[in-house]
């Protein structure tokens, strides 16, 4: 069935891979952006995209409109939010503040009023309320340690960040439109890294940061517990699931799936890979209570505070994501995963310069 779909975060780096394959399957998409009307998907190719005019763009094209999901009505005209919401099939809401160390009111802003505000705007569809699917994230389990199930979300856990944080409450919320009658289903992808095939990201951020640091010796200890583990997903993949999501949303509605991987990595993998590439210098992992006691030199000590710390509480993650019920509609796991996924990635983080080969790289490592 083709359907008229309305995509917040469409300039994004799911957003737009999430386009693409709308696109494909001949839908017709409105893309919500808020900064520049420029499509690109991750490998940097662009999506045609006209400005909205007056109605959905024929099957298998996108429209952009401006819009603001924090401000009322999604800072769309009172005519322009009409005609949507009159006309829209389905809403993808990928937008979000993902960038870590924000203010916690920006976070609040966008994670948690904005979801407010596209739930309302799905709410107000006529003549029923529009289906939804919420963009969320695996680690709104934050700290929680041992199985997490796509059932549970309030489990009394500590969070990492505030970004973890408003997602879990903006996911929360969702929960809530449910049981008022939005048929809505909740996405949760774990930690999205480069494409499966190529290894290629159009940003690099989480644990691309930390690698970046430790690979070139300037940091050389991390807080970290060698059996920690960290779930990376590629970000074909996690597109790919959401578009077949929206193939089966009768069968997804009402539930939230896991878009994790299924073979998480562990710290101890991350350096083992690491010590596969020789221009990758090796980090230590030092059990947090032991860490403030170890000898930083100064350009250490401020990228541990200033970057590091950031990202920290993944060093020392202990959850596990089951997938019951989203392998009764998303049947793969992604083909390339665990180790095999990290040297792709990694590899290409060292093709494109991001990787900094240490100095000392005459097989020495710390
Ligand atoms: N990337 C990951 O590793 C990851 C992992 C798990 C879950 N997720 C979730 O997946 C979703 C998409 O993530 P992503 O990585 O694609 O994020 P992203 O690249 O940071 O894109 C987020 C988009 O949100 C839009 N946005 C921000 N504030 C907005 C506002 N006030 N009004 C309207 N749009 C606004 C931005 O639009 P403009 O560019 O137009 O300003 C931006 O393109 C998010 O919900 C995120 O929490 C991501």
């Amino acid at each position: 069935m083709q359907l008229r779909v309305l995509v917040t975060g469409a300039r994004g780096l799911l957003g737009a891979e999430v386009i693409a394959r709308l696109q494909s399957l001949n839908h017709s998409v409105v893309g919500v952006v808020s900064s520049g009307t420029a499509i690109s998907r991750n490998d940097g190719t662009s999506i045609a995209a006209d400005r909205y005019q007056c109605g959905y763009p024929r099957p298998g094209h996108v429209c952009t409109v401006f819009g603001d999901i924090t401000k009322e009505r999604l800072g769309f005209t009172n005519q322009l939010y009409d005609e949507l919401a009159t006309s829209t099939d389905l809403i993808v809401h990928c937008a979000a503040i993902t960038k870590f160390g924000q203010a916690a009111e920006h976070y609040e802003a966008v994670n948690l009023h904005g979801t407010r505000r596209v739930i309302e705007f799905a709410a107000t569809g006529t003549p029923s309320p529009t289906a939804l699917v919420h963009v969320s994230t695996a680690y709104v389990c934050g700290a929680h340690v041992g199985p997490f199930g796509e059932a549970d979300l309030d489990l009394g856990q500590r969070f990492g960040n505030l970004y973890e944080q408003s997602k879990y409450h903006g996911e929360a919320c969702v929960r809530d439109a449910m049981l008022l009658g939005v048929p809505a289903t909740v996405l949760r992808p774990s930690i999205v890294v480069g494409d499966s095939k190529t290894g290629v990201i159009r940003r690099f951020d989480t644990l691309y940061t930390i690698v970046r640091l430790t690979s070139a010796g300037t940091v050389r200890m991390l807080p970290a517990d060698y059996g920690a583990t960290l779930d990376i997903v590629p970000v074909d993949w996690v597109a790919d699931c959401v578009a077949q999501t929206i193939e089966n949303l009768e069968a997804a509605r009402g539930m939230t799936l896991h878009l994790t991987s299924g073979e998480p990595v562990s710290l101890r993998d991350i350096t083992e890979v690491c010590a596969e590439f020789p221009s990758l210098r090796v980090p230590r992992c030092v059990p947090r209570h032991l860490f403030e006691t170890v000898e930083m030199n100064p350009i250490e000590k401020r990228h541990y505070r200033k970057v590091i710390s950031l990202y920290e509480s993944y060093l020392t993650r202990h959850v596990r994501f089951t997938k019951n019920s989203t392998r009764q509609i998303l049947q793969r796991d992604p083909s390339v995963r665990g180790k095999r996924l990290l040297r792709r990635i990694f590899r290409y983080a060292i093709q494109t310069g991001y990787f900094i080969a240490s100095p000392a790289r005459n097989g020495r490592r710390s």
